[in-house]
Order: structure tokens, then sequence, then C-alpha cells
């Protein structure tokens, strides 16, 4: 498909957290990963040709568009991420670990559950990722995980997720041990992942 202004995909880009930042203290750390998913953002913008000015948030944390573009951030200890759109966006990363048993149902219920594949941790990481990339959307984070449902599983890169009274199309992908998942635009999702990075991309 010829992309247009009406039929863009979106650009998310990951980087890679250099090694060094493990040795910096916790605050400093947090700045300098934050710092990185923002250089991420700033070239997702770019490759979307979208304009992106000052980057302010509202007293929740959320993001508030910047000159009518949307964006959104993560950043976990080996990866930090962005994404710029001109529509609502959220994303998210998370590194795939074990995780206890409680922390099934506090993602999600049974119902949803039974949407899932197989591999239930992958699936964890897929509905834990898909609510965190929605919610950010909205701006209100976790405090509203108990509204926001998986509806659908349509492949293993794509899941519907209801939230505020709208389907949300979740893309994601899985590199180097981590999952990342992206909400919003309705045309695709077109990811830039760190050279070597992409053990497990869907085509
Ligand atoms: C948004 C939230 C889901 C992020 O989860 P996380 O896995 O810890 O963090 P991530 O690395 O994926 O994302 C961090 C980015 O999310 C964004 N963010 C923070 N709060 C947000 C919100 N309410 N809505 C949308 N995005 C938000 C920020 O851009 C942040 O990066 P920055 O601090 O460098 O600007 C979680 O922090 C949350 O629910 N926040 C809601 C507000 C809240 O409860 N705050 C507690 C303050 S004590």
């Amino acid at each position: 498909m010829t992309a247009t202004p009406e039929n863009r995909p979106l650009r998310p880009v990951i980087l890679r957290v250099p090694a060094d930042a493990a040795d910096l203290s916790r605050p400093e750390r947090v700045r300098r990963l934050s710092d990185l998913a923002r250089q991420a953002l700033r070239r997702s913008a770019r490759l979307s040709g979208l304009c992106l000015g000052d980057l302010e948030k509202d007293p929740n944390g959320g993001p508030i568009p910047s000159g009518g573009v949307f964006w959104s951030l993560t950043h976990k200890p080996r990866y930090a991420a962005g994404v710029a759109s001109r529509t609502p966006v959220g994303i998210d990363v998370e590194t795939v670990r074990p995780v206890r048993e409680g922390m099934y149902r506090k993602v999600a219920g049974a119902a949803e559950w039974a949407l899932g594949q197989e591999d239930r941790l992958d699936a964890f990481f897929r509905f834990w990722t898909a609510k965190e990339a929605v919610l950010k959307t909205g701006g209100r984070g976790l405090a509203d995980l108990s509204a926001c449902r998986i509806v659908a599983a349509a492949d293993a890169h794509r899941l519907s997720v209801s939230y505020r009274g709208r389907i949300w199309v979740v893309r994601q992908c899985r590199f180097d041990h981590h999952m990342a998942a992206v909400a919003g635009g309705e045309d695709g999702v077109d990811w830039s992942l760190p050279a070597g990075a992409a053990d497990r991309f869907p085509a």
C-alpha cells in the first residue's frame, strides 16, 4: 500500500540501552533511560514526518500532545522506545521473565485467557504489554487496568483490546527476550529495532 497522510503506518523506534547505564545510580539511570526514550520518540516523529515541540506531561504523568502530535514512551533496563502519531498512541516494552501465578489473575480474567495461545508466559506478556500500551493512550495508566479487556487475538502479533468504549488494535513484536506492543494507528506498524535484536520478528 502506498503511504499517504491518511494511511501511514506507526513508526515506533526501540533503542538499546548502553551497557554503562548499569553503573549509574538509580536516579541517574532513570534519567538516562528517559532521555534515550525521548531520542527514540524524536526518531519516530522524523520517520513519520511529524514535528514535535516541547514534551510536557499532565499531573498524572501522561504525555500532553505536542503541536497536535500524540506521543508515548517506555523504558526498561535494556531497551527504551518511543512513538509519535497524529492520533492517540501508547507503547510498552517488557522483559519476558518468569511471573508469579497471582499476576495472571491480576492481568486478565478467565474469558480473556481462553483467547491466549498454549505458551502461557508468551500470552502473559502479550496481554500485559497490550493493556499497558492501551492504558497509556488514556493517561490514567494502571488505575484503569480493570476497564481494559482483551477481546480478540487475531494472530501472534495482533490483539484487540476494549477500553473506554473503543476497540484498540494492538500490534506486537518479540525480540531478544522482550515483548513490545503499540496501540493506536489504523494502518499497521513498521517497527525500528536495534541491529541484531530482531531474533523473533513477525513478518
Ligand atoms: C503509565 C504506567 C503504566 C507506566 O508503566 P511502567 O511500565 O512503569 O513504565 P514505562 O517505562 O513502560 O513507561 C514510562 C513512561 O510512561 C509515561 N507515562 C507515565 N504516566 C503515564 C500516564 N498516566 N499515561 C500515559 N503515559 C504515562 C511517561 O512518559 C513515562 O516515561 P517518562 O517518565 O520518561 O516520561 C504507570 O506508571 C502508571 O500506571 N502510571 C499512572 C500514574 C501513576 O499511578 N503514577 C504513580 C505515581 S507514584
